[in-house]
């Protein structure tokens, strides 16, 4: 088996590892790995835009307080003020490189049109479209291509960090050498060794049946993290988004906060008692425009009282012109499917989207473990606190991608050499001739998380979960130990360790805040505390 030696490694080819790679890549060798395509990750699905103070009359201190009000007083000031002071910044870099953000449409604007989302008390979200994570998503990769130190690998799905419990001598330091990664197309398990890891991994939004994430996010980053050793915290918090499609045929597809902060308004459908009603300002004076928790929670409420399938979203008020201008990528989808957003309501459900907790790091993107840094949706920074504000998670890829990058840098002789790691062993494991377990696992989880670890969740339901999640894990554990290693499995091994992880954090919380909803603790405590587990 080759040892792939770079300087530094970075697992993720969204926002937060590409970012990484092109700050270090002027001095290190950098290789990016990427489980599938390289823009399959959800860089590439965000709609809405990244929120930044760019206008006169906008503040940091304002950004920053809606940050908190949103987390719930969880988040951690230091890292909010971090990254919304970084953001602008971040913005520029962005546009420098190629990304097309709207521009103003009308006199008294910023260079940029800047649209509104939930929570945010002032427009301060720059977009492409409804599509700006694709046009992100492009434009650091093309950089990311072009630059002659930096290698991309698309279908090398991580399996596990190499730590010194992989090297010829044991070392108990915990040090992070590298990655072993399954190499799709061949079936052959590689092994990459460096200074310095990056995790970029994205969230774990596929934990749950009705996700508005792509496939991939399957919480690898966390579980991989958690099984070498780092802390993991917060990860009861799993954001809803309040407005994913309904549709039997597509599941995933999001309606983007930027229409509600366009003026859409959710109403009950016609058939709901009181159908047309808008409920929203029912339950908050902000309306539709309340943080996310709060709306989501609205939503399912309606939906569990009334026994209906899925609320409307409707925009059709506003002129077809600035709807064709704003929303150009979900009108043209939604007439796919035979519903004109310019004449009629859109039905929509809450869904899985986000996920707050993660891998532990500080300011630099350090994580627990010597040599292991991350970065993104896979790391709990203490900037989203109990509930993330809208559009502030492809910001905190930027800024704490270069965070990383930046410490590598100044830190880079005292990062010892990866030292000499043992190749892969599968002489122990055959070919699996029950695949239909993976599958079944795979399905069996996602379904109880959703209904047992939901939106409003009680103890009596967590605790069914829990004896689910141990129950599986022992028979996946068994099924790794036996059967030759694929990318269904790996999946699906991070997914029960991942799920565990929101199982036991929710567990532990006897209290109601931002995202976690227990009707056994309806109040918040006086005290705001980070959730910790330790391996
Ligand atoms: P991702 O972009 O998810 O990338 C993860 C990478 O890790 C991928 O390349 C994947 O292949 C790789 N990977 C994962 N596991 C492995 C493994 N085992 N081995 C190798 N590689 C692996 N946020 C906003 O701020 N604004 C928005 O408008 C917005 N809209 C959104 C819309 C949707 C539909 C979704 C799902 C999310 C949205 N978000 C938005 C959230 C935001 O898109 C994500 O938080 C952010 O893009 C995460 O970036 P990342 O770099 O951390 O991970
Ligand atoms: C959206 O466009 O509604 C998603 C924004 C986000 O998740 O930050």
């Amino acid at each position: 088996m080759a040892d792939h030696r770079y300087d530094v490694i970075i697992i993720g080819s969204g926002a937060a590892g590409l970012t990484a790679a092109l700050n270090l890549a002027d001095t290190k060798r950098v290789v990016v790995l990427a489980k599938g395509g390289l823009a399959e990750g959800s860089t590439a699905w965000a709609q809405g835009g990244i929120a930044a103070v760019l206008e006169p009359g906008d503040t940091f201190e304002s950004h920053i307080e809606d940050t908190m009000v949103a987390g719930a007083g969880l988040n951690d000031r230091r890292t909010v003020e971090l990254v919304v002071e970084h953001a602008p910044a971040a913005i520029e870099r962005l546009a420098s490189l190629g990304v097309p953000f709207n521009p103003t449409e009308g006199e008294g604007h910023d260079r940029w049109h800047l649209t509104r989302e939930g929570g945010h008390s002032h427009r301060r979200i720059v977009h492409v479209d409804d599509a700006t994570g694709w046009a992100v998503q492009q434009a650091l990769l093309a950089a990311a291509e072009a630059h002659p130190n930096i290698n991309l690998v698309a279908d090398m799905a991580a399996i596990d960090l190499v730590t010194g419990r992989h090297c010829d001598h044991y070392s108990g330091d915990g040090r992070v050498r590298g990655v072993y990664a399954l190499h799709r197309p061949s079936g052959k398990v590689a092994l990459f060794t460096a200074r310095a890891t990056i995790l970029a991994t994205g969230g774990a939004g596929r934990v749950y049946q009705f996700s508005t994430a792509p496939r991939g996010a399957s919480g690898d980053g966390i579980a991989m993290a958690w099984r070498a050793g780092a802390r993991v915290s917060n990860m009861e918090f799993n954001q809803f988004h309040p407005t994913c499609l309904y549709n039997l045929e597509v599941k995933n597809f999001l309606i983007t906060e930027a229409m509600r902060g366009e003026g859409g308004i959710l109403k009950l459908p016609p058939e709901a008692p009181n159908g047309g009603h808008r409920f929203m300002p029912d339950f908050d004076p902000r309306a539709e425009l309340a943080p996310r928790d709060v709306v989501a929670r609205a939503i399912d409420h309606e939906i569990k009282r009334l026994g209906l399938d899925y609320v409307h979203l409707d925009i059709s008020h506003r002129e077809p012109a600035f709807i064709e201008h704003h929303f150009p990528t979900i009108l043209a989808k939604l007439l796919t499917l035979g519903i004109d957003i310019r004449k009629e309501p859109i039905p929509v459900v809450p869904a899985m989207h986000y996920t707050c907790g993660g891998v532990v790091i500080d300011l630099d993107g350090r994580t627990d473990l010597p040599g292991l840094y991350a970065a993104g949706e896979v790391t709990q920074s203490g900037l989203h606190g109990a509930n993330r504000l809208a559009s502030n998670s492809l910001l905190e890829c930027f800024v704490f991608g270069e965070a990383a990058a930046k410490h590598i840098l100044r830190s880079w002789d005292d990062l010892p050499d990866p030292g000499v790691v043992r190749e892969w062993d599968e002489s122990r494991v055959t070919d699996s001739d029950e695949d239909i377990v993976v599958q079944h696992n795979w399905r069996e989880i996602r379904r109880f998380m959703w209904d047992y670890v939901g939106i409003v969740r009680t103890t009596k339901r967590l605790e069914r979960a829990l004896h689910r999640v141990t129950l599986l894990q022992r028979e996946v554990e068994d099924y790794y130990g036996n059967y030759r290693i694929t990318a269904d499995l790996i999946e699906l091994r991070n997914l029960i360790v991942t799920a565990g992880l929101i199982v036991r954090s929710a567990l532990s919380r006897h209290e109601s805040r931002g995202l976690h909803y227990t009707l056994d603790y309806p109040e918040m405590l006086a005290q705001a505390k980070d959730t910790i587990l330790v391996p």
